[in-house]
């Protein structure tokens, strides 16, 4: 059957294959892939970690008496495996390529990077910067930013990226979290047309922080501003050019960075990982998933600030040899077909992006990209969000010439790299549905009380064993069923719950949809992390995501939490109560809806409505502003006075509210449905 049709029979799409072109050249085959998961569980892991180099090896894979350890005993620096190791195979190679906005482009040998990072980690030393402190970068996409990611991991600081997209109350949030005392960032950065000043919000962070942090700024508007206290990136970098800095061994175990992202709180999260695991994870997969390697360009187009950047922009290409390629500026300025000039520019092998992007690039048109030679391209990836068929299809075709394998990649800051996908040059492709779990890893769909449930019926997406990208919290937990969760958000909060209990008389199959049939990790008690996802498996174990189960928004592939906006617009005067919830984006996937009741005698007008947005643009950042408020005269409540979202979330979307007759004031569904289609 032709890729891509639909069988009358089973009502599946039909598969797409990779072209055997790139199977037969594929880093990881059939073959190695079976002798992966031959090697059994958790010895399968030592493969992954065989791409870094150690300074001293570990003493076993996995330690799981009391935590989770990855890797005990082994000693490594992530800033070595990424610089030192490839100086001299490949020291004159391109290691960062950096566009800028204004069409100004950089290029970092490895022997050049090598360079800056020693020398600015030698700075950051003379600042007083030791083992285990951490240090806050708040910068934009230019190359100082992993330069500055290599040298924190260089002396065994922890780095603290915080996106430059965030407000300075983010900011002040993050470093006080972290008791940072080191802040790196930029005078400001260009977005679109526009020079935007960093420098003054981070001033006004760190006057809001208690403790006293040393500012370093690099100068990347050069406009002429004087910097006070503050030090000069290119000064320290000037001053201690030449310097060499050993690589500090640190224990597999210890923190390589900090990032912050949105739970179901108030607060951010924040997310740690682990200079072993993390490293031999990121790079395996960027191996094995990106098929990345020496003399391969790869662009990752996620923002250095959030994880995707750190993973796969910064750590994973770099540890395997490759050339990462960053850019600065958006896609459609000066002209909407400047991403397929910079693939053509830069030869780029293999294109790492968000489905909202293609989104755009196909509302766009195909014009701009037909100008460009793309036929460097030989894999296409996605990441941060569903990806429908339709775009799936568009994507291969108009960027991937219709050769390109596409995968479409599932996971989390808090798993450190990917753990859904199919292995390029082993799977077939289902558009529309992640693939399985790389090997190694097992999924399972589960309802409300754990149980997994039958193929085709959706619930929540559960990891029943652990990998070494997996962040420290999920490490920490002391017993293997800390993870076990039987806590499904109740009732009205969970989209998928009406959906997920298994019909009766129906055989329930337990297959996880998993590549190995391996047995569980423990007998007597199946380790457990849910992932906040709702997900469905098809017959073939190919999983499809259905988006969070939580209160947690995916806006253009970003992360942000509900409550955290909430908590950010009840600040407002005047404003009583507000509810956010996700209305459904053809392009970016979500917009952020808030549903805000006012105090009595307060009018709810274009002014208070500003006031709204000025207070989550300064709480949190311009990415969570609330795209609609609505001024609602009360929040659909049940008769224990929890707001319903489900219903706010229907009237936003214009979908059908099914019966009200639950909540305690189900008058209120109709005034807000009747405000809204005003
Ligand atoms: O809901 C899933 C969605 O993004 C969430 C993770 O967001 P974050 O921690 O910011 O990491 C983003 C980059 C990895 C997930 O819980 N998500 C991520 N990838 C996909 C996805 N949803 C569907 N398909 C994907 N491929």
């Amino acid at each position: 059957m032709a890729d891509g049709s639909t069988n009358e029979t089973t009502g599946e799409r039909e598969w797409v294959t990779p072209p055997p072109s790139f199977v037969d050249a594929a880093n990881v085959t059939a073959a190695d892939s079976e002798a992966f998961l031959d090697a059994g569980w958790p010895a399968c892991w030592k493969r992954a970690a065989e791409l870094l180099d150690w300074h001293r090896t570990f003493d076993s894979v996995l330690d799981d008496e009391e935590t989770v350890r990855w890797y005990p005993g082994g000693r490594l620096n992530a800033s070595y495996n990424c610089l030192d190791r490839h100086l001299d195979e490949r020291g004159d190679e391109p290691a960062v390529t950096w566009e800028g906005k204004l069409g100004e482009t950089r290029t970092y040998s490895y022997r050049e990077l090598f360079d800056e990072v020693n020398a600015f980690a030698a700075a950051l030393r003379d600042l007083g910067v030791g083992e285990g402190d951490v240090v806050t970068l708040y910068m934009p996409m230019v190359p100082e930013l992993p330069v500055a990611m290599l040298a924190c991991a260089r002396i065994g600081a922890p780095h603290s990226v915080v996106f430059a997209g965030f407000s300075a109350d983010a900011l002040a949030t993050r470093l006080a979290g972290a008791n940072s005392e080191c802040l790196v960032t930029c005078d400001g950065y260009y977005r679109r047309g526009d020079a935007l000043d960093l420098e003054s919000t981070a001033d006004n962070a760190r006057l809001s922080v208690d403790h006293a942090v040393e500012q370093v700024v690099v100068e990347r508007l050069g406009d002429d501003r004087s910097f006070d206290d503050d030090h000069v990136y290119a000064d320290l970098v000037d001053e201690h050019a030449g310097t060499e800095v050993d690589p500090v061994e640190r224990d597999a175990g210890d923190l390589l960075f900090l990032i912050y992202t949105s739970g179901t709180t108030g607060e951010p999260t924040l997310v740690r990982h682990e200079t072993g695991g993390y490293l031999a994870y990121v790079t395996w997969t960027s191996h094995a998933v990106l098929d990345l390697g020496p003399g391969d360009t790869h662009w990752c187009s996620a923002d250095v600030g959030w994880i995707t950047g750190h993973s796969y922009a910064v750590y994973g290409p770099l540890a395997l040899g490759a050339t990462t390629v960053l850019y600065e500026g958006t896609p459609d300025h000066p002209q909407k077909d400047r991403l397929w000039k910079i693939i053509e520019r830069n030869e780029v092998d293999v294109f790492y992006t968000a489905p909202t992007s293609i989104r755009a690039f196909r509302k766009w048109g195909e014009e701009h990209l037909e100008r460009h030679d793309l036929s460097s391209l030989r894999l296409l990836g996605t990441v941060g969000e569903p990806i429908d068929e339709t775009t799936w299809h568009w994507y291969r075709e108009h960027v991937g010439g219709g050769e390109c394998p596409v995968v479409d990649t599932w996971w989390q800051t808090e798993t450190g790299g990917i753990v859904l996908s199919t292995l390029p040059g082993v799977d077939r492709m289902r558009p529309g549905a992640v693939g399985r779990c790389l090997p190694g890893l097992e999924a399972a769909v589960v309802d409300d009380a754990g149980e997994r449930v039958p193929v085709g019926e959706p619930g929540r997406l559960v990891l029943t064993r652990p990998w070494p990208g997996m962040a420290r919290s999920l490490c920490e937990a002391t017993d293997w069923g800390d993870h076990r969760t039987t806590t499904v958000d109740s009732a009205e909060r969970s989209r998928g719950d009406s959906e997920s209990s298994p019909p009766s008389g129906v055989d329930v199959s337990r297959d996880t949809g998993d590549r190995s049939s391996g047995r569980d990790p423990r007998e007597d008690g199946e380790w457990r992390y849910d992932t906040g996802d709702n997900a469905v498996r098809d017959a073939d174990g190919y999983l499809r995501l259905l988006g969070r189960a939580d209160d947690v928004l995916n806006v253009s592939g970003h992360r942000l939490s509900t409550t955290e906006i909430e908590f950010a617009i009840v600040g407002v005067d005047g404003v009583a109560e507000a509810a956010v919830v996700g209305g459904k984006d053809a392009v970016t996937g979500a917009r952020v809806h808030a549903f805000v009741s006012l105090e009595s005698n307060v009018a709810g007008d274009e002014a208070l409505r500003e006031r709204v947005r000025a207070a989550v643009e300064s709480g949190i950042g311009p990415i969570a502003v609330p795209d609609v408020v609505t001024f609602a005269p009360s929040l659909p409540k049940t008769r224990s006075g929890k707001v319903v979202r489900r219903y706010l979330e229907a009237i936003a979307n214009g979908e059908d509210l099914g019966d009200t007759s639950a909540l305690r004031n189900p008058e209120v569904v109709g005034e807000l449905t009747s405000l809204l289609d005003r």
